[in-house]
């Protein structure tokens, strides 16, 4: 008999929102999403063409990577002005209209908000690089020189400037770090988080998110959201910050999503945040689902399912009844599903674990119709490995794929060159498509509480050895079985001591199930799914 204790619960969370619930998020790449004027980069005006495919597909939240006024060194994630939209997007109108425009669809807008660093082309970055002593000298992080200072943990940057001192930079050396103070000072450079120069930043930041909720954005995902105290050990001092931070804007703002790029949810979730991702980096998990070479989503790997529900299942336990885990589809920063060999076959299984999971689903753009990463590209704004999984949407046989009427030579980046590379217009005609596997398994999530963010997970038990793995979704009195077999290899599985009285296939393929006495009996041929209404 299994242990049936639901592993989440019916929110208790403080920052709930109903609406999150239910949420399904959809990332959205500008520059690469849809062309509308014919220059060859995606836009504003240009994902409001699409809002009705996302609304058919099910969508009800997207997040837009960052769009405003940027030097595009690292695709936008260096900012030179927050309150501005990059005029390649459209206008700050656009925006505004965007938003009107996905309401309108039932569809929410979050933005990509940039809170640690800026662009070294920042007009206050500069100011900052002076000499003389101004009201931006304290805004960003630097040392008392720029010969020597160097310290642990923190990468400086030395010799940029007449200024005497080396400044701190977040990621790339030219996007420095904004001063949020640090955790525990010990140099005479480095202030507290309560000095002047770190409370203005963290008033700035609150006067930017509030500027573009006043016209209408649902959120935002922030960036790097972990890095903003320096030198801070656990992260206390920046989850204080947060903790601030969201408080003020949510008393103006109740209903906001707060997502971050933290890696950590038991730590982004006491910071305040709604959702926080299993990513390639910080606790980790997600490399064990999709990346690693024995990852479970592999037909021949060698491990099952054990190494990320472990992790998932502790980070679960912590963050039960605050707030939501996110296990992304994939993002701009990590190879695409479509990668290492995997079929459209293979992301049906990815995208049955992916949409009846507890959480908040998050899918990249294009992953729901199977692009593939596409190795090899030149570097492209900062992109290096990562441009493979930037390539312009596929929407249909036309010119540029339907994604811009500019010439090849002239697209933000060259599109899949196969000829049978996978589009929206042909799937969508095309029943058994990956792309209305996803609009099916979105739309049984959207009416079956179970399946949404907080209905119980209860995973069934796992061997080493396994090469599948079944989980029950319950709510109330509704209760789903789900069983997916990533490998090459048939698979069975005896559920014992659950007997169900109706045992009705939602979602399936290759799966069959049946109850056998006081047990149920489920065998998988190699790659296959199903989701089974108890
Ligand atoms: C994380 C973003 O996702 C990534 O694309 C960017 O390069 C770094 N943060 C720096 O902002
Ligand atoms: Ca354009």
């Amino acid at each position: 008999m299994y242990n049936t204790m639901p592993l989440t619960q019916k929110g208790t969370r403080p920052n709930s929102h109903a609406w999150l619930k239910q949420a399904v998020f959809y990332q959205i790449y500008p520059q690469s999403f849809c062309d509308s004027n014919g220059d060859g980069i995606g836009d504003i005006p240009g994902i409001i063409q699409k809002l009705d495919y996302l609304k058919w597909l099910g969508i009800n939240v997207v997040w837009i990577n960052p769009c405003f006024m940027s030097s595009f060194r690292d695709a936008g994630y260096d900012v030179d002005d927050y309150y501005r939209v990059a005029p390649r997007y459209g206008t700050n109108r656009d925006l505004y209209r965007l938003c009107r425009e996905a309401h309108r669809r039932g569809i929410k807008v979050c933005l990509d908000l940039v809170a640690g660093h800026t662009s070294i082309d920042h007009p206050r970055f500069k100011a900052s690089s002076r000499v003389g002593r101004n009201r931006y000298s304290d805004r960003y992080i630097w040392t008392s020189s720029a010969i020597s200072d160097a310290d642990k943990g923190l990468s400086l940057i030395q010799g940029n400037s007449e200024r005497d001192g080396g400044y701190v930079a977040n990621c790339f050396p030219f996007q420095p770090a904004l001063n949020y103070g640090f955790a525990r000072p010990d140099q005479p450079w480095q202030q507290p988080v309560d000095a002047p120069g770190p409370l203005e930043n963290r008033k700035e930041l609150i006067k930017i998110m509030e500027y573009w909720l006043g016209h209408g954005v649902d959120g935002f995902r922030v960036d790097m959201a972990f890095s903003l105290v320096k030198l801070d050990p656990g992260h206390k001092e920046t989850i204080k910050l947060w903790q601030d931070i969201g408080q003020k804007v949510r008393a103006h703002y109740p209903d906001i999503a707060l997502i971050s790029e933290w890696g950590n949810p038991a730590e982004a979730i006491a910071a305040g945040f709604d959702i926080d991702f299993m990513l390639h980096f910080g606790v980790g998990g997600y490399p064990d689902l999709m990346l690693n070479e024995n990852c479970f989503f592999r037909r021949s790997g060698g491990a099952g399912i054990g190494n990320f529900l472990k992790s998932y299942l502790k980070l679960a336990a912590k963050t039960k009844g605050k707030g939501l885990i996110s296990v992304p589809s994939g993002n701009h920063d990590i190879k695409r599903p479509r990668a290492d060999g995997r079929t459209v076959s293979d992301l049906k299984v990815i995208f049955t674990f992916l949409l009846t999971w507890p959480g908040a689903p998050f899918i990249y753009y294009g992953d729901e119709i199977g692009m593939r990463y596409i190795p090899g590209l030149e570097s492209k704004e900062g992109g290096y490995d990562r441009t493979g999984s930037r390539t312009p949407m596929q929407w249909d046989n036309g010119t540029n794929a339907g994604f811009s009427t500019a010439d090849k030579e002239r697209l933000y980046l060259p599109l899949d060159p196969r000829r049978n590379r996978p589009n929206v217009e042909k799937q969508a005609g095309s029943p058994g498509s990956l792309l209305n596997h996803v609009r099916r398994l979105i739309a049984l999530r959207k009416r079956s509480p179970a399946l949404q963010a907080e209905g119980a997970l209860i995973p069934l038990p796992v061997e080493n050895i396994d090469r599948h793995f079944a989980y029950l979704r319950q709510a109330a009195d509704e209760r789903f079985l789900i069983v997916l077999n990533p490998s090459a290899t048939p698979s069975s599985v005896r559920i014992n001591g659950i007997k169900p009285d109706n045992l009705s296939p939602r979602i399936c393929h290759g799966a069959q199930a049946r109850v056998e006495g006081d047990d149920i009996q489920v065998n998988m041929v190699g790659v296959s799914y199903g989701v089974f209404k108890l």
